[in-house]
């Protein structure tokens, strides 16, 4: 135990968890995405099977919530650990914010598209999670969220923030392992944004096609 905590105290150890827990949220929104993507199906029948599918293993999403739960508290508290960190070893700042040292839009606003992300969560979580489905289906809960132009907008932008934090997010996760080796970089660089392009495009058009055009 005590190398874990040996580890966790280094700037490396701490990038190492946000990197585990963060490809664990990865792992979650690309299935959540997957089971989702039957809303796109113009019938609400296929959802709502999915959704009923779904909750015959109560005690499987039990585990799966509380992994879930576990991942988001050690990704927040570690995150703003290395934020605070980072600010303070640059406590003298800069006259000119200069865009050098491989910087880039998504990296630094990684700790305010992560904070966006966390209230997006929260809000979703009370829209959907915690929704009263007694009288009516999950596809009428969500197609009564997305009957309001102020939620399609926000569930947009959400999803935008979580493009660009998965574009940076995943790039990042191989420099911290260190397979940052240049003969990998088209590859990683590719991947990272098809990721990105396919999480932003795939989530983003729901509330649109919900909301607007079905
Ligand atoms: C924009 C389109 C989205 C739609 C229509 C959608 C829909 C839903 C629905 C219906 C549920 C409840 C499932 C149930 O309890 O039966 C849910 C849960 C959840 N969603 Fe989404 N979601 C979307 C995007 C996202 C995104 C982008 C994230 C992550 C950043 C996310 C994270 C979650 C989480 C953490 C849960 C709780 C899972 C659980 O309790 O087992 N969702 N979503």
């Amino acid at each position: 135990m005590n190398w874990f905590i040996d580890t966790f105290r280094t700037s490396l150890g701490k990038k190492l968890l946000m990197a585990v827990t963060g490809l664990g949220f990865l792992g979650f929104i690309i299935v959540h995405l997957l089971g989702n993507l039957t809303l796109y199906a113009g019938h609400e029948g296929v959802f709502n099977a999915y959704v009923a599918k779904l909750h015959q293993y109560e005690a499987l999403i039990l585990v799966a919530e509380i992994g879930l739960f576990a991942l988001a508290v050690i990704h927040v508290t570690t995150g703003l650990l290395l934020f605070l960190a980072n600010r303070s070893a640059r406590s003298v700042r800069y006259a000119v914010t200069k865009s050098g040292g491989g910087r880039t839009v998504g990296s630094a606003t990684m700790p305010y598209t992560g904070l966006a992300i966390l209230l997006f969560v929260i809000l979703h979580l009370s829209n959907f999670t915690f929704a009263d489905v007694t009288d009516r289906t999950m596809y009428d809960v969500v197609a009564a969220t997305f009957s309001s132009w102020i939620y399609i907008i926000v569930y947009v932008a959400a999803v935008v923030a979580v493009a660009i934090h998965v574009r940076h997010g995943f790039w990042s996760l191989f420099q911290t392992i260190g397979l940052n080796h240049e003969k990998y970089m088209p590859a990683l660089r590719a991947i990272s944004v098809a990721l990105a392009v396919i999480l932003g495009v795939g989530f983003g058009l729901i509330p649109i096609y919900i909301g607007i055009i079905v």
